[in-house]
């Protein structure tokens, strides 16, 4: 069974990283595709993403989910809170039946170099001393940042953020896994966050679970 990565967060909250290495059937046996994803990649992707919630909980209704105009699916009696990711050969999914919740998944990459004056403010860059550290380091460091603030987009769940005004990540010491604070800010509504994290030189995996 190639669970990557599974963790009871509590009671009511759970997580899970599948590494793929089955082909379209395995999954296709208890989900199905809902909406049309042409990609076979993305297609396995997509469906081990549906696969992990029934996983996490057995009593998952995958049949009910519906997908909002912002693309987030959802149940519509919310009797459980769920987000997924993918990239490469991993899927994420967390779940909870009483928390809004929020995961990313991401392959390191120095891809999102290119970006980062987008995703993060002047003052992230300024205080994670981005342009002063090692080349992978550097990479790992924005990976995770940029899989925080994914996270925290689909923790919101209502779209319309602009990445570095309304989410800041405040700058920490990084380990294999941790808690970095966050700052979430759109229009009225104003909350500070705790993202959970792990990291290695492979993949970045964030998630964030709160009322
Ligand atoms: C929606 C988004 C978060 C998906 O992230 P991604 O890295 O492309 O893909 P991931 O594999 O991590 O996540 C995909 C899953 O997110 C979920 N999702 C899609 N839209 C969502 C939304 N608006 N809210 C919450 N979850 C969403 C879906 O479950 C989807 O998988 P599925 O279709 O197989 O079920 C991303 O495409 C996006 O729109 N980001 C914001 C764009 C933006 O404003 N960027 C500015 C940066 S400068």
């Amino acid at each position: 069974m190639p669970i990557y990565f599974q963790k009871i967060i509590n009671d009511f909250t759970q997580l899970a990283v599948w590494k793929i290495e089955e082909t379209e059937s395995f999954f296709a046996q208890k989900v199905s595709v809902q909406q049309q994803v042409n990609h076979p990649h993305k297609r396995l992707q997509h469906l081990a993403g549906r696969f992990l919630l029934p996983f996490l909980y057995a009593d998952f209704p995958s049949e009910l989910i519906q997908i909002a105009n912002t693309r987030k699916p959802f149940l519509p009696d919310e009797a459980y809170h769920f987000s997924i990711s993918h990239c490469g050969n991993y899927a994420a999914a967390i779940v909870s039946s009483t928390q809004r919740v929020g995961v990313d998944v991401e392959l390191v990459t120095h891809r999102v170099n290119k970006i980062r004056h987008k995703f993060l403010h002047i003052n992230e860059l300024i205080d994670w001393k981005i342009e002063g550290l090692e080349e992978q380091e550097k990479y790992r460091t924005l990976t995770l940042l940029w899989s925080a603030k994914e996270a925290m987009f689909k923790w919101w769940g209502r779209g319309d953020i602009d990445f570095s005004e309304c989410m800041q990540v405040e700058a920490s010491i990084l380990a294999p896994s941790g808690i970095l604070k966050a700052n979430f800010k759109k229009d009225d509504f104003c909350t500070a966050l705790e993202l959970h994290y792990s990291l290695n030189n492979e993949l970045s995996l964030v998630w964030v679970f709160k009322d």
